[in-house]
């Protein structure tokens, strides 16, 4: 498919930005010249996955589709036990109704927002086992998503195994820029939970561009497929959730995989209270399809040589004009270190917020803040919790944009840094949501 873009102007833009209440969620898509928001359902299918759309077997219960979708996921991640859900958040939904309880403590890799939502939700409690270096955007550690296996046996031996229900591994780390988990940061957090006797699981959204970093960094994986590589990621986890959004390539879909069966016949009945029957968990039998072959391609070698290469395009061109990002390059977005990019708005206004709104004004580009937002409240002192970094993430749409597209994000970007002393204010905020506040938050600027 494609798709015309409009290129607005810039009192165009003021007057939709405020409009907006200066919320980029809140613009409509036509207001937006290039869309880096996020790579999430928003890549183009193919013509295979077109064509499967047109063999999609819509019976309630049972369809071919169905079984389509559970053979590859068998093949791909090796899980016997597999259900649908509409999309990553639903998954997680599910799964953790069945696990998680009250007072549990999820260690974890800087757990995505709606993954530490859900969990917080249940007034469990999501630790943070991060690598320290994660937070230094100049640090070139080659995974930047790995666990302090020094801090997690820590967390592990510091509360009672029945409060832990799983470990949770974001492959790759969206949270820390995207960053990869090594093959043997995944093996040595699996081995020290077997020594406490706790279960792992995979937020699983980005495994194969992990698995791609994985077969060009990491020594001993360097003649190894993709598929190999994700066969042995997955080896090391008890489950999985999904958000098909990104490595699946579909606009919508979600699922879990499991090889224990208990955890399976417990999620059954969430599924068909909150998603639908269990062949089926709110996509249509098409969308199955599609999907089966989607996970395919993104594990095709040539496939994900050009989709991250163009990634680290963006990023070479942004570091060629001295603008500061989470370095080494992520797999599906740039981070922009907005801290170092205006050092001159204070936290309390949200900088990374800012940087974003200025973007949008220059060139109509939109991209989505990764701080201080979205960070939310702490749930019982309601305070703002103010992460060590703030980013503004360039996610770039699969198989959608060509690099001359990302030439004018980077010079946009540089127009903005060129003036960067000049802009001394953020924003306030006028009302916000008690949970997940970003996707509504109305702002308005300090001055
Ligand atoms: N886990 C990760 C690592 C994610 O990045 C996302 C979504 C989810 C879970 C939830 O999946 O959207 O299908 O419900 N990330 C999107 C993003 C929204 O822009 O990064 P979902």
């Amino acid at each position: 498919m494609v798709e015309p873009i409009y290129l607005s102007t810039r009192s165009e833009r003021e007057k939709w930005i405020r409009e907006a209440d200066y919320n980029l969620f809140n613009l409509r898509s036509e207001q937006v010249y290039i869309d880096l928001l996020t790579d999430s359902g928003t890549g183009a299918m193919s013509d295979k996955q077109w064509a499967a759309i047109m063999t999609g077997d819509e019976s309630y219960a049972g369809s071919s589709s169905y079984y389509h979708l559970k053979e590859t996921i068998l093949t791909l991640f090796g899980f016997e036990y597999f259900l649908p859900t509409h999309q990553g958040r639903a998954a997680e939904n599910v799964l953790f109704s069945v696990l998680v309880k009250k007072g549990d403590f999820i260690p974890g890799n800087a757990h995505f927002d709606t993954t530490k939502g859900h969990i917080e939700f249940r007034h469990a409690t999501a630790v943070d086992c991060t690598i320290g270096e994660s937070g230094d955007t100049s640090n070139l550690h080659p995974f930047k998503g790995n666990l302090d296996l020094q801090l997690l046996r820590e967390t592990l031996g510091k509360h009672p195994k029945e409060n832990i229900p799983f470990i949770i591994i974001t492959v790759t780390c969206n949270s820390t820029g995207g960053q990869p988990v090594s093959m043997q940061n995944i093996r040595e957090v699996k081995e020290l939970a077997d020594q406490f006797g706790i279960p792992v699981l995979f937020d699983s959204a980005r495994f194969a561009e992990n698995a791609w970093f994985i077969s060009q960094r990491e020594p001993g994986y360097e003649n190894k497929t993709i598929r190999e590589i994700v066969r042995e990621m997955f080896s090391y986890a008890d489950g999985m959730t999904m958000s098909s959004k990104k490595d699946g390539i579909v606009n919508i879909g979600g699922f879990i995989a499991m090889r224990n069966k208990s955890w399976y016949d417990e999620s059954c009945t969430f599924n068909i209270m909150f998603e639908g029957f269990v062949t089926y968990g709110g996509m249509a039998g098409r969308d199955m399809n599609a999907l089966a072959v989607g996970l395919m391609e993104a594990t095709e070698p040539d496939y994900l040589a050009s989709r991250i290469g163009q990634v680290q395009y963006l990023g070479e061109m942004l570091s060629g004009y001295g603008i500061p990002v989470q370095k080494p390059y992520g797999g599906h977005a740039v981070f922009v270190d907005a801290k170092m990019f205006l050092p001159n708005v204070p936290q309390e206004e949200f900088i990374a917020q800012t940087l974003c709104i200025e973007l949008y004004l220059e060139a109509g580009i939109r991209s989505v803040e990764v701080g201080t937002l979205m960070a939310d409240r702490d749930p019982d002192t309601r305070e703002n919790r103010y992460p060590k970094l703030e980013f503004m993430r360039l996610a770039i749409p699969r198989r959608v944009y060509t690099n001359l597209h990302l030439e004018v994000v980077a010079v946009a970007l540089k127009n903005v840094f060129d003036r960067c002393d000049s802009i001394k204010t953020g924003y306030r905020i006028v009302s916000e949501a008690p949970i997940l506040r970003h996707f509504t938050v109305k702002l308005k600027p300090t001055r």
